[in-house]
């Protein structure tokens, strides 16, 4: 798998996101288009993004019955998104799913990860509201290793659990993570965070980065400071 800076396109408008992108000229970076953009302009912003040269990363986070899921991935497939996800608290069956639906007739698919724990769920909140009494690092590897027996190609999570989720599922295991400031940057609200340095050090395969390059005076300079440092 292709180390590679994701652009998390946080924005609210097809407007706000070409204003963005049309900063990077002949440049082509990997983009992140999240619930938000998606829901607000529909599957036109993805062909969109897609007719100018991007690599497409959809983040709709899948969780519903497997029928539900298959025939949605079959969908996202023919938009002919590079990577899409869903959340592997929807079980082993409704992985398998996913898989069925996002396999093209001629055996090509994207890259398909799983979400795990969220960030944002602590265990205290894993405890009380899911009623998972495990440590949250072990439900992560739990569902990393659940997601690797149903098929898919890795999961999103946090660079601090990029080693392990290497190290219990394998190497070739994809690891998209993010949680990612410069070291001289603002934290946000992002609270366990690491540069683009150590993640590359850590084995982080793609990582993704939103603010610290929509928000940078030079996005650009922001985004070629980000692939120095990750790539090399
Ligand atoms: O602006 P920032 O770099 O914090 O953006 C990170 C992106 O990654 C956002 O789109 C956010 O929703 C997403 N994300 C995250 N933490 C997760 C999963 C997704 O920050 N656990």
């Amino acid at each position: 798998m292709g180390k590679d800076v994701i652009i998390a396109c946080d924005f609210a408008s097809a407007e706000a996101t070409f204003a963005f992108l049309d900063k990077f000229e002949g440049k082509k970076p990997f983009v992140k288009i999240g619930m938000e953009l998606y829901y607000a302009e529909g599957p036109s912003i993805v062909r969109e993004i897609k007719a100018r040269g991007h690599k497409i990363f959809l983040d709709l986070k899948l969780h519903d019955i497997p029928n539900t899921v298959k025939k949605s991935m079959a969908v996202l497939s023919r938009l002919d998104v590079d990577m899409t996800n869903l959340h592997a608290s929807g079980t082993g069956k409704m992985m398998e799913a996913a898989i069925e639906g996002l396999t093209r007739p001629d055996g090509t698919r994207p890259i398909l990860i799983a979400v795990t724990q969220l960030t944002s769920t602590d265990e205290e909140t894993m405890k009380r509201d899911l009623l998972i009494d495990k440590p949250i690092a072990d439900v992560v590897m739990h569902y990393a290793k659940c997601a690797k027996a149903s098929g898919l190609d890795g999961v999103v999570c946090s660079p601090l659990e990029a080693g392990k989720v290497h190290e219990v599922c394998g190497k070739d295991f994809v690891t998209v993570t993010p949680g990612v400031r410069f070291a001289d940057g603002d934290k946000g609200d992002q609270k366990r965070v690491m540069t683009p340095e150590e993640a590359r050090k850590i084995g982080s395969d793609y990582i993704v980065v939103g603010r610290p390059i929509t928000a940078a005076d030079d996005p650009v300079a922001a985004y070629e400071r980000c692939c120095r440092e990750f790539i090399g």
